[in-house]
C-alpha cells in the first residue's frame, strides 16, 4: 500500500460519504483511523457508521465509493490573500480563481487576510474585502482582520468587526511605511485583543532594521532578487518573534506567528511558551520544501521565489517538519499571495525591494505535505490532517463545524487517492499567475471528491462546483 511510511496504523482504506468495511480502530493523540460510511444530510454530517444500511437512505442519495481512499476532512488554509493591494499592484487571483485553485487541493475553507493601507478605515476595508468574496467564492471564507493604524478615533471599528464575527487581527512587524505598527499602536492593539479575547496573527520581522540593510544593498548595487534573502536575515525574524512575545507576556494577549520559517524564529516562540505565553507557530509550505538557492536563480526567475520572510538555507527545513512532527508548530498554511512574473514580478528588475513578495501555493499545500512530508516518512496522516486542517478549526474558532469529521460537522470531506502519480505543473493550476513555484516536481496523491457543506465541488480533481456557494464563517473569540 502506497505512502504508509511513518503511519503505522496503515488503514488506507477510510470509507467515503457512504460505504463499507471495517478495519481496526486506533487512537493518537485525540484522532483515530478508521473505516467506516459517512451519511451527509443537506450540509451536516449525521450519521458515521461502520456499516449503513442503503435500504435505510433517502431515495437519491448519492453513493460516493471511498474504497481504496482515504477521507479527511477539508482542509482548511488559515492564511491566503486573495484581493491584495500591496507594494504598487494587486495580487492576481480573485475569489473565483482562489476557490478553484484551493477545492483542487482539497481546502474547503480560506482565512484571508484583510490588508488595508495606512489610509483606509477598517470598517470600510472590512465590507470591501467581504464584496470581493461574495459572489465569487465556492469555499467557505473568513478573515484575520489587519490592523495597521489604531489611533483612537478607529478603534471602536476594530470592535464592531470582531462582533460582525471576525474574531482575530493581524499585525504586521515588517513593511516599514506600508503596514506595520508602531510599538505604541501595537501595544495597544494586543491590549485590545486581549480584552475582546481576539487571537493576534503577527507578522514578525523587524522593519527598521530591514529598511535599513535594503537601503546598504542597493546603494552597494546588490539589485537582484537574490538579495532578498540577506536583506531579512533570520535574526530579524526571530527579533520580531521575540518583541511580539514580550508584549504578549506583559498583556495575556494570545499570540500566532504567522510564515515562521527558521530554526531561530521557531525557537524564540518556544522560549516564550516555555515562560507561559499563549503562542502557537505557523509555517508555510514554500519554506518546507524551497530552499534560499531558488531566489538566487539566474536571468531573474529568483524573482519567482521572493516572499516574506525569505526562503531560508536548507537546513531550516528539518526544523519545520520535525517542529509539525513535535505538533510544536501548529499549522502549515500557505501564504499565498499571487504575482504573475511576466508583468508583476518583473516591477523590481531594477531593484528587489520593488518584487512584489508571494509565492502562490493554494492548490499543490496538501498534496506536497502529503508527498513530502508523509510520503518521506516525515510524520503520519494524522498529522497532516491536524496541521492542515484541525488546528487551524481550533485556533480561530471554527471547531468542531470545520476541520474534522463528526456528527454534526459540516460536509466538508476530502476523498483522497493516495495512488495518484503525476507532476505540479501550470497547466492544472487554477490561479492566475503565469508560473507554478513547483513545476515539474513529483506529486503523490490528489483530492479526488472535495465536498462542501455537503455537495460536490470536485470529482476527478476537476472542479464541478458553483461559484458564489461559499459562505462567511462568523466566528465568536475564544482567546481569553
Ligand atoms: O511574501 C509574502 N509573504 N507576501 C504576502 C504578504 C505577507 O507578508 O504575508
Ligand atoms: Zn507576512
Ligand atoms: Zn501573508
Amino acid at each position: 500500500m502506497p505512502c504508509r511510511a511513518g503511519d503505522p496504523s496503515g488503514a488506507p482504506d477510510a470509507r467515503g460519504p457512504h460505504h463499507h468495511s471495517h478495519r481496526r480502530l486506533q487512537r493518537r493523540h485525540l484522532l483515530r483511523d478508521y473505516s467506516a460510511d459517512i451519511y451527509c444530510e443537506g450540509e451536516t454530517i449525521t450519521r458515521i457508521e461502520r456499516a449503513i444500511d442503503p435500504r435505510g437512505v433517502a431515495p437519491g442519495t448519492e453513493v460516493i465509493d471511498a474504497g481504496g481512499k482515504y477521507v479527511f476532512p477539508g482542509f482548511i488554509d488559515p492564511h491566503v490573500h486573495i484581493y491584495l493591494p500591496f507594494m504598487g499592484t494587486f495580487a492576481a487571483d480573485d475569489y473565483e480563481s482562489a476557490s478553484k485553485a484551493a477545492l483542487a487541493g482539497g481546502t474547503t475553507t480560506l482565512i484571508e487576510m484583510i490588508c488595508p493601507g495606512p489610509q483606509d478605515e477598517p470598517l470600510a476595508a472590512f465590507e470591501l474585502w467581504k464584496s470581493k468574496a461574495e459572489r465569487l467564492a465556492a469555499v467557505d471564507y473568513t478573515f484575520h482582520m489587519s490592523v495597521v493604524r489604531f489611533e483612537e478615533a478607529v478603534q471602536g471599528q476594530f470592535r464592531e468587526i470582531v462582533g460582525a464575527g471576525v474574531a482575530s487581527f493581524k499585525v504586521f512587524l515588517a513593511y516599514k511605511g506600508a503596514l506595520n505598527l508602531s510599538d505604541g499602536d501595537l501595544f495597544a492593539a494586543m491590549k485590545l485583543a486581549k480584552d475582546l479575547g481576539v487571537v493576534v496573527t503577527a507578522h514578525c520581522e523587524n522593519a527598521d532594521a530591514i529598511d535599513a540593510l535594503q537601503r546598504a544593498l542597493l546603494l552597494a548595487g546588490q539589485t537582484g532578487p537574490e538579495w532578498h534573502g540577506p536583506s531579512r536575515p533570520p535574526t530579524l525574524e526571530a527579533d520580531g518573534v521575540h518583541h511580539l512575545c514580550t508584549f504578549a507576556e506583559l498583556l495575556g494577549t494570545h499570540v500566532y506567528i504567522v510564515h515562521t520559517s527558521c530554526d531561530a524564529a521557531v525557537r524564540e516562540a518556544l522560549a516564550a511558551r516555555y515562560r507561559g505565553v499563549n503562542v502557537w507557530v505557523e509555517s508555510v509550505i514554500p519554506h518546507f520544501v524551497l530552499d534560499e538557492t531558488y531566489a538566487e536563480r539566474p536571468e531573474f526567475e529568483g524573482a519567482k521565489y521572493v516572499m516574506s520572510p525569505p526562503l531560508r538555507g536548507a537546513a531550516n527545513q528539518a526544523v519545520l517538519w520535525n517542529g509539525v512532527k513535535s505538533r510544536e508548530i501548529s499549522t502549515i498554511a500557505t501564504d499565498h499571495a499571487p504575482f504573475r512574473f511576466k508583468d508583476q514580478k518583473q516591477m523590481g528588475t531594477d531593484a528587489f525591494t520593488k518584487i512584489p513578495n508571494g509565492i502562490p501555493s493554494v492548490q499543490e499545500r496538501v498534496d506536497l505535505v502529503h508527498t513530502y512530508g508523509v510520503c518521506a516518512g516525515r510524520f503520519g496522516l494524522q498529522t497532516m490532517v491536524d496541521a492542515c486542517s484541525t488546528q487551524a478549526a481550533r485556533l480561530f474558532g471554527l471547531y468542531p463545524k470545520k476541520g474534522t469529521i463528526q456528527v454534526g460537522s459540516d460536509a466538508d470531506l476530502v476523498v483522497y487517492d493516495p495512488a495518484f502519480r503525476g507532476t505540479f505543473s501550470l497547466k492544472d493550476s487554477h490561479s492566475k499567475v503565469d508560473y507554478n513555484a513547483y513545476e515539474g516536481w513529483e506529486r503523490r496523491g490528489r483530492a479526488s471528491i472535495v465536498t462542501v457543506r455537503g455537495q460536490v465541488q470536485v470529482r476527478d480533481g476537476k472542479f464541478v462546483g458553483t461559484i458564489g456557494r461559499g459562505q462567511f464563517l462568523r466566528r465568536e473569540p475564544t482567546h481569553f
